[in-house]
This record gives C-alpha cells, sequence and structure tokens, in this order.
C-alpha cells in the first residue's frame, strides 16, 4: 500500500500499525518512492538510546536541494517555489520560482564556494527574513557546508557564543532589518560579535536597508559585489544520509545553548512526510508559516518541509502589528492563502486587539489552520477557529522540537480530528510514552506523566555539537531506554495527548524557548548582585513571561538602578526577547540545606498562588517565604 498520503482514519490506523510493528519496512517505502537519491541504503535504522547513537538510511547518498528544488524545476520549472511578502506594504513583493530558485541557491552557494567554504564547513548565517536568508541556508545544503542560523533577533554576546561554538568561518548578514516601524542595524552587532571571535572570519553583507555600515577591509565582502561574477548552475554536492546538514542552537536548563544537530536524510524524508500530511498539501495551494527561519519551525516548514513536496511557500519579513493589526489577515486575502501556521502568542495579541481587524477582510481560501511553539490555551483557540477558521478549518495543533526536527504529535485534517488544546495523537512512526517520575511506564488512559519517546523517528537529533555526552545526559538518562522530551503531558481516555508544558527550567515566552539559567549567570555578573533566580509566570499575551527574584550584595544601592541595568544586561548578553517582566529585590532566596535554591516555591508565588506553596519545612530559611511573598509584584 502507497502510504505517503493519510487522507482518511483508516488509512492512518493502518499504516500507524504498519510503522510500529515494521518501521524497517514502513521507512524503507516512504524513503524509496518519494525521494530522489544517488544510492540507496544498507539498512533503515540502526539505534542505541543509551549512548544515543542514531543512524537512518546508512550509506544512502543524496543532495537535500535535488529533493527541495532540482527535481520540482524539470516537473514544474514555473510554479513558484517562495513568494516573498517585505514588510513594507509600498515595497513590490517578489516570488521565485523553482527554475529561479535554483537559479539564486546555485549563484549564492558559488559565491560562497568562492569566499573559500567548502564541504563540511560551518557557516553562520545572521539574516532578517529576506530571500537571501533562504538561498543562504539552502545553498549551504547544496555545498554540504553545516549551516548555522541564528535568530537575528540575539544580541552580539550570543552570536559570538554560536559563532565560537561551533567554529564557524563565515557569517551571512545585511546592513540591516525592517522590522515594523523600525530598522536595525544587524551588521553593527556582527561587528560587535566578531570582537570576541577568531580573526580567521569573513563577513558576506546582503544589501537591505542601506543604512551606512563599516566596512573592514579583507572580512567584510558585499554578497552584490561579487555576485554578478559567478556562474548560474552549481552542482550538488554528493551527501552521505547521515552528514550534518545543520547546528541550530537552542536554550538549555544549564550553560550555554545547546548546538542541536540534524542530518541529511531522515530530516529530510520526515519533515517532508509530516508537512504534505498535517497540512494535506495539494498542488495548487499557497502555504504561509509565519515563524522566522532563525527558529526550527522556519527551517522544518517554511523551507525543507515546503520545498521538498514542489509546495509554494510564503516568507514574511515584517511583524504582525504594522502596518495595522490586520497584516496577517491582509496577507492571507492578498495570496489566497490556504494553510496557516503560526504561534498562540501571535493569536492571543491579535485577538486582544479585537475582531475589527478581520472583518471585511476575505479568508475564504483559508482549508486548513495551525499551531505551534506552546500550549494554546481554550480561549485562544476558539477565537482562532471562530473568527479566522470560520468553524470550517481543522486546526492542527503541532507539538514538537527543536531536537526532534519535525513534528511528532499532531491532529491531521480530516483524518484525526482536532481538539481544543489538544496536540492530539502521535504522528506516524512516532511511539509517545508517560512514564512517572521514576520512569515507570503509565498505560492507563485519563492520566498526566513526563512524556518519553520510546523509538526513533527519522528527524531526531544525532548529538549536541561538540558535546555528545551532553546530548546523552540531557535527553536519554533521566529515563534510560527512552528519548526524554523534557514536557509533561495529560492522556485522554482516547489516547488524545495535550502537552501540559515544560518540567524543567526552560520557559517558553512568546513561544520562544529559555533557558532560565544562562538569564540568571548573566545578570550575576553584575557587581551589585549577590543572587538571582528567575522563574516563568503565566502571562495572557505572551503564554509565559520572566520574573526575576534578586538579592543585592548591599542593601543600600538604589534598586530602580539596578532593575534598569538588569534588562539592559539581558539584552546584551542574549537578546531582548529575554527581558524580565518583573524584577523583586529582595533579602533571601529559600534554599535547602545543601544551598540549592527552590525554584518550585518561587514559581508559585510568581503566580500568585501562595496557598500552595507545598512542603516549605526542608527550607534553611522558611522566614524568608513570607517576606517574599509579602512584597511580590
Ligand atoms: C513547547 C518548537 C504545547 C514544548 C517547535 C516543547 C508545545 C518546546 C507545542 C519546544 C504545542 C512546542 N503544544 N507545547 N503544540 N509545540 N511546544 O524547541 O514545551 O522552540 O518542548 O521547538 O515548545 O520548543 P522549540
Amino acid at each position: 500500500m502507497n502510504n505517503y498520503l493519510i487522507n482518511n482514519k483508516n488509512k492512518y490506523d493502518s499504516a500507524y500499525n504498519e510503522s510500529l510493528n515494521n518501521p524497517e519496512k514502513f521507512w524503507n517505502d516512504i524513503a524509496s518512492e518519494n525521494f530522489s537519491w544517488y544510492d540507496k541504503w544498507s539498512s533503515v535504522v540502526k539505534w542505541d538510546f543509551h549512548k544515543a547513537k542514531i543512524n537512518w538510511f546508512s550509506n544512502a547518498k543524496l543532495n537535500i536541494t535535488v529533493n527541495c528544488i532540482d527535481r520540482h524545476v524539470k516537473t514544474n520549472p514555473h510554479k513558484i517555489a517562495i513568494l516573498f511578502e517585505p514588510n513594507n506594504v509600498n515595497e513590490k513583493p517578489k516570488s521565485f520560482t523553482y527554475s529561479e530558485l535554483l537559479v539564486e541557491v546555485s549563484k549564492m552557494a558559488n559565491v560562497l564556494k568562492s569566499l573559500g567554504v567548502k564541504k563540511g564547513d560551518r557557516v553562520c548565517i545572521y539574516l532578517p527574513m529576506i530571500p537571501e536568508l533562504a538561498f543562504s541556508v539552502l545553498a549551504c545544503a547544496r555545498i554540504g557546508v553545516i549551516h548555522s542560523v541564528v535568530f537575528a533577533g540575539f544580541s552580539s554576546d550570543a552570536l559570538a557564543t554560536r559563532i565560537n561554538d561551533c567554529n564557524s568561518s563565515l557569517t551571512i548578514t545585511s546592513d540591516g532589518s525592517f522590522r515594523g516601524a523600525k530598522t536595525l542595524n544587524l551588521k553593527n552587532i556582527v561587528d560587535d560579535a566578531l570582537l570576541k571571535c577568531n580573526d580567521e572570519q569573513k563577513v558576506l553583507v546582503v544589501k537591505r536597508t542601506l543604512e551606512p555600515i563599516k566596512m573592514i577591509s579583507k572580512r567584510d565582502v558585499f554578497l552584490e559585489d561579487i555576485i554578478s561574477g559567478v556562474d548560474v548552475y552549481c552542482k550538488p554536492e554528493i551527501m552521505d544520509a547521515e552528514d550534518p546538514l545543520f547546528i541550530l542552537y537552542t536554550s538549555g536548563s544549564t550553560g550555554k545553548p545547546k548546538g542541536m544537530v540534524h542530518t541529511t536524510a531522515g530530516y529530510m524524508v520526515y519533515t517532508s512526510y509530516t508537512f504534505k500530511n498535517i497540512f494535506q498539501y495539494t498542488d495548487n495551494d499557497v502555504y504561509w508559516c509565519t515563524a522566522d527561519i532563525g527558529w526550527i519551525t522556519g527551517h522544518s516548514y517554511i523551507l525543507y518541509g515546503p520545498l521538498s513536496n514542489g509546495a509554494t511557500t510564503l516568507m514574511f519579513e515584517g511583524v504582525p502589528s504594522y502596518p495595522d493589526f490586520s497584516r496577517f489577515w491582509s496577507i492571507v486575502e492578498k495570496y489566497k492563502v490556504t494553510q496557516f501556521y503560526t504561534a498562540p502568542t501571535a493569536i492571543r495579541a491579535l485577538a486582544r486587539q479585537g475582531v475589527k481587524f478581520v472583518q471585511g477582510i476575505d479568508l475564504s481560501s483559508l482549508k486548513v489552520l495551525g499551531t505551534v511553539g506552546e500550549p494554546i490555551n481554550e480561549e485562544a483557540w476558539n477565537w482562532y477557529n471562530i473568527n479566522i477558521g470560520k468553524n470550517n478549518c481543522p486546526i492542527v495543533d503541532t507539538w514538537w522540537q527543536t531536537e526532534t526536527g519535525g513534528i511528532l504529535i499532531s491532529s491531521i485534517p480530516n483524518v484525526i480530528p482536532d481538539k481544543p488544546t489538544f496536540a492530539t495523537k502521535p504522528f506516524l512512526g512516532v511511539q509517545p510514552m508517560l512514564v512517572d517520575d521514576n520512569g515507570n511506564e503509565l498505560k492507563d488512559n485519563n492520566i498526566v506523566g513526563k512524556l518519553c519517546i520510546n523509538f526513533p523517528w527519522p528527524s531526531i537529533a544525532r548529538t549536541i555539537w561538540g558535546n555528545h555526552e551532553r546530548y546523552i545526559n540531557t535527553y536519554f538518562s533521566t529515563f534510560k531506554g527512552k528519548y526524554f522530551t523534557g514536557d509533561g503531558a495529560y492522556r485522554d481516555e482516547y489516547g488524545n495527548y495535550r502537552i501540559t508544558g515544560r518540567v524543567d527550567d526552560v520557559v517558553i515566552v512568546s513561544g520562544h524557548n529559555l533557558g532560565t539559567a544562562p538569564i540568571e549567570d548573566a545578570i550575576n555578573e553584575h557587581p551589585n548582585i549577590a543572587e538571582s533566580a528567575i522563574v516563568g509566570f503565566p502571562h495572557e499575551i505572551k503564554g509565559n513571561a520572566l520574573y526575576g527574584f534578586i538579592t543585592l550584595k548591599d542593601s543600600s544601592i538604589d534598586s530602580n538602578y539596578i532593575k534598569s541595568d538588569i534588562n539592559k544586561i539581558i539584552s546584551n548578553k542574549i537578546g531582548p526577547i529575554a527581558k524580565l517582566d518583573k524584577i523583586q529585590i529582595t533579602t533571601g532566596l529559600p534554599k535547602t540545606r545543601s544551598g540549592k535554591i527552590m525554584r518550585r516555591i518561587l514559581r508559585k508565588i510568581a503566580s500568585g498562588d501562595f496557598n500552595n506553596l507545598g512542603d516549605i519545612s526542608t527550607l534553611l530559611n522558611p522566614e524568608v517565604v513570607n517576606k517574599i511573598i509579602n512584597n511580590s509584584l
């Protein structure tokens, strides 16, 4: 049976059973029938979760850009691959057909080659959401260079950390970016970052805002100065299935960010297959995901998933509030978008502005709506369903992670029904499992537990760049032999999963993963700060926001001055997205006898839940709890 298109429940049931009982055959068929290979694999999957060793399609040879571009150039050269909607409404939009995309990607790849990068090297991409971002990503993949895209909202320190961690030798950036009414000078940020990197750095600069920037000779070069001299075709590099395709950094509970490494074949097969089915993409559809390519959602579901299916994918440079809060819906109307995929935080922010920004706009092209990045509350779900979907579009609430590469739990339009606030069922080949704190499987339904995955899927990350031990420790040691997601989940009586949120020290703010430890490390460097503890608390729009409890070395210091300093430091060290919403200066933090800060109590206080603090008898300094409650914000 051809399982590529799952379009009814019977097919899902039989394919899901096959994917569990005979995963090798299942994935063998999906991979052989739907992609282009230079050489097939010697085995489908080899894995050992104890050592975190996972191989898919061993020894197969391919190039992912041939699958994303060249094969569609053969069958459908004039189909639009990428639609580009600029930030400014009066600027002309752009579009690129599959054959134009091949030329753009080839040229960019030849530019990269002329700058001396080669297969296996790392290139850092720090660009706004402009077409050159897509071209750069695909150009790297074309020539076997490992891309590391860094979201252009990160600070120079965060950028430097990422450049140094993977030892990248070239950064692609732009003079600046347009974000709503503002422009941001990105090149200055790169210049600052490179002061903290080795001397072997090169910078390729795309012109976008045309504001004046400083160019350092021998190091910096404008794209436009070299691109006209390169060939319009670049031969694809033949890659091994397990060659790294990219590194993408995600925050962890401790220390520096984790460079998640995704490899080529498994990532391609899984993102392509999930895209096709979860969005039920058909030939003339126009698909739009509002994420930034700086996050995993953009990698998998703006670029690789859609393009490998020969889809039309829309890239939007701007923000939902500019020039006003109808922008998203105007874009849907303008391009007749059929699938629309966004984050709950955006839905909440838009819902708050009222339906007047939706009224009078024709949204009848929409067939499927999606959400990603954080749990969606029922109110936001209903608003989305009624005002955008007009009660007529299935909503896919897609649960997944940077580490998983693709969507693992989601409904499927007209196949697996949606259920408000539930991600619902595992995708084909995915074996979720709930466990208790000791790792015992909770087999019953109607139960809450920690969410693990029991079997590898093709796009699981293979390692953390330069630190396999950390990979094993973070994901495969808490519950031996299982991949631990860091999320809690509830399974209802029908086997639908609802994600309840993180169970570690990661907080999801506006859909962005933020580890609290790196933020604490950053602000503890302030000369007047003794200690800090940061926790998440519920926020109407952002889902969660950050609350910092701070103790000072010298309590006579003006606390207003400290508070403004703290957010400045965070902006510099990490980026504005990690700023604290609430800062409480306190004389002490609740600690265990071994000196560990009891964040569990601070989390309760931050969310105003003073009556359920749990057992505080093991605290070294229980008296501090009441003081903190009395002064809480
Ligand atoms: C959370 C984003 C509830 C979850 C693709 C996960 C979600 C983390 C959902 C990964 C969802 C993502 N419902 N929670 N549909 N999707 N999450 O790495 O806590 O940026 O572990 O990947 O976001 O965030 P990341």
